[in-house]
């Protein structure tokens, strides 16, 4: 895969309904490609998106171990209501005993590096296993949760995992997203409607106020050009 494969899918999908994109990604990945979902609603929409057009395809969530109890509940309903299975995947033990003896259980509010150390034990090391036979994921990121993401396309070359990464969403606006999970009920956290735009880990997710930033709720206590957790790699262009 090079940068002209990348730019050509890019302008082959740019003013292309993301349902479209995704019956294109199935037709030509076949079970090379999974989501990977937070239970987020951007992620929510693309499992009701995938649902319709390939119930077999691999949607995958990344279980800290420090979710909210509303996050687990949703895995459950989502599971019910499309009559499919989110495969679950879990840190190493071992790892996460010896962080949690060395630097302590909520070991992410004492630094940005502790609280990376943390992020890649819990989210990286299981989300390089969930990559186990893929050549595509695909991702919820839109360009207007973050400054982080304002220059993201909706296909790159994720270098570091030698993979396509795909954001069916990126151009949505938050009207978009709360349009099209009404309209289609779509299940969603009950967390967003008390305040809570963007839902990770229980300890590291707070409410935000009215007017606030969709992520200022994320690892709140640091500069928003720090808070990604490594999933998504951040340019320096970015921030
Ligand atoms: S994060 O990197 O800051 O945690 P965010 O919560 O905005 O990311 O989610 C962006 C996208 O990253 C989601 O749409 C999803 O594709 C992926 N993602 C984030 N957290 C998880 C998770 N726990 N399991 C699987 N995918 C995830
Ligand atoms: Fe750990 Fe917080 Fe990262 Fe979750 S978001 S993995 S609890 S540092």
């Amino acid at each position: 895969m090079d940068n002209n494969t990348v730019s050509e899918l890019n302008s082959k999908f740019s003013e292309t309904e993301p349902e479209k994109v995704l019956e294109y990604l199935s037709a030509s990945f076949g079970d090379r490609i999974a989501l990977s979902s937070s239970l987020s609603l951007e992620d929510q929409i693309i499992t009701d998106m995938i649902v319709k057009i390939n119930p077999k395809m691999r949607i995958f969530t990344l279980d800290t171990g420090r979710l909210f109890p509303e996050t687990y509940n949703l895995i459950d309903r989502t599971n019910h209501k499309y009559g499919i299975t989110i495969e679950i995947f879990f840190p190493n033990y071992v790892d996460v005993q010896e962080m949690v003896n060395t630097d302590g259980i909520n070991l992410f509010y004492n630094s940005v590096e502790k609280r990376k150390k943390c992020c890649h034990i819990r989210k990286i090391e299981p989300l390089k296993r969930a990559f186990a036979g893929l050549d595509a994921w695909i991702c919820g990121l839109r360009k207007e949760q973050s400054v982080t993401r304002r220059n993201m396309q909706m296909v790159e070359w994720d270098e570091e995992n030698n993979l396509l990464k795909i954001n069916p969403l990126i151009d949505w606006s938050e009207q978009r997203v709360w349009e099209y999970v009404k309209t289609r009920s779509v299940p969603y956290s009950k967390l967003h409607d008390s305040g809570f735009p963007s839902i990770g880990c229980q300890p590291c997710t707070r409410a935000v106020e009215p007017g606030e930033d969709i992520r200022a709720g994320r690892w709140w206590w640091e500069l928003p050009a720090h808070k990604e957790c490594g999933l998504h790699r951040i340019s320096a262009t970015d921030i």
